[in-house]
């Protein structure tokens, strides 16, 4: 892993943010810190809030309390489009594919090239190979309706899409979650690709290993707190493992923040 000697630019910063929905406190003074060219893995038990905070940042929902912002400036994120319009791109885990149409269709969708009224399938086409080139995609076909592809195959051309828009920031919700060894590894390598691109990648991801393997730094939600800012290269997965289930607090971690400002 290598590491730019100039200070990393600072992308995306949350801080304060809390979020109820009813008597739940779903997310309780929350930060978060995204550089650019860096992956920060969320990781947390089931109901830690991780899912929120990702609707928070994707528009889907407003925080009640605490500030966002944006390459420096103060930002409300108050629908999808606003999120997109910032550079932020989100992948569900259902990837919102349209099964019967082909890849480049589904690659280009609500943002077709046009040429004289009608679509420019020769240059979204085109268009579509490069990315897939850059990201060392393996697609057999981009003209196969994408109900024809593997679990990855989806998983790829759902994360290609996302960069169609040119984003800053790419938040994966658990985007290995139902795919096998090889599958895995093709989708982490390409997280690896868009670290390369400069984006900042925001992984949820329940498996330790993954995470280990793709991301710089893991911030670790607790029934909706902070529990650590953890940088990868200085822990174990037992570490991130306590940190997730509360046998380590919070204070014991915090000496290993200063990952992503000192880089
Ligand atoms: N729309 C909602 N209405 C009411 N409660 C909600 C809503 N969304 C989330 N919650 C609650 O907020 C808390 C945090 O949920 P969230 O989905 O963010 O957790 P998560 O970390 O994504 O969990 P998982 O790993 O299971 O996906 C939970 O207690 C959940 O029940
Ligand atoms: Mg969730």
């Amino acid at each position: 892993m290598t590491y730019s000697t100039q200070p990393a630019e600072h992308l995306l910063s949350l801080r304060g943010i809390s979020k109820r929905f009813g008597a739940v406190r779903a997310l309780t003074d929350v930060d978060l810190d995204v550089y650019a060219g860096e992956v920060v893995a969320i990781v947390g038990d089931n109901g830690a809030g991780k899912s929120t905070l990702v609707k928070i940042l994707s528009g889907v929902h407003p925080q009640d309390a605490g500030e966002i912002s944006f390459e420096g400036v103060p930002v409300t994120i108050s629908n999808p489009t606003e999120a997109r319009g910032l550079g932020i791109e989100t992948i569900y885990q259902d990837l919102s594919l349209c099964d019967n149409l082909d890849v480049v269709s589904n690659l280009w969708l609500g943002r077709e090239l046009l040429t004289n009224g009608g679509l420019d399938e020769v240059a979204m086409e085109q268009q579509s190979w490069t990315l897939l080139r850059e990201l060392n995609a393996r697609i057999p076909s981009v003209r196969v309706p994408v109900a024809a592809l593997s679990g990855g195959q989806r998983q790829v051309v759902a994360i290609a899409r996302s960069l169609v828009g040119d984003p800053k920031v790419v938040i994966l919700d658990e985007p290995t979650a139902a795919l096998g060894v090889a599958q895995t590894a093709e989708v982490l390598n390409l997280i690896e690709r868009l670290r390369e691109r400069g984006l900042g990648v925001i992984l949820i991801s329940h498996n330790i290993a993954d995470v280990q393997a793709v991301s710089d730094r893991i911030v670790v939600l607790r029934l909706g707190r902070n529990n650590g800012d953890l940088r990868v290269a200085d822990v174990t997965s037992e570490m991130i493992i306590g940190a997730i289930t509360g046998a380590s607090d919070a204070s014991l971690l915090r000496g290993t923040r200063p990952a992503a400002v000192a880089r």
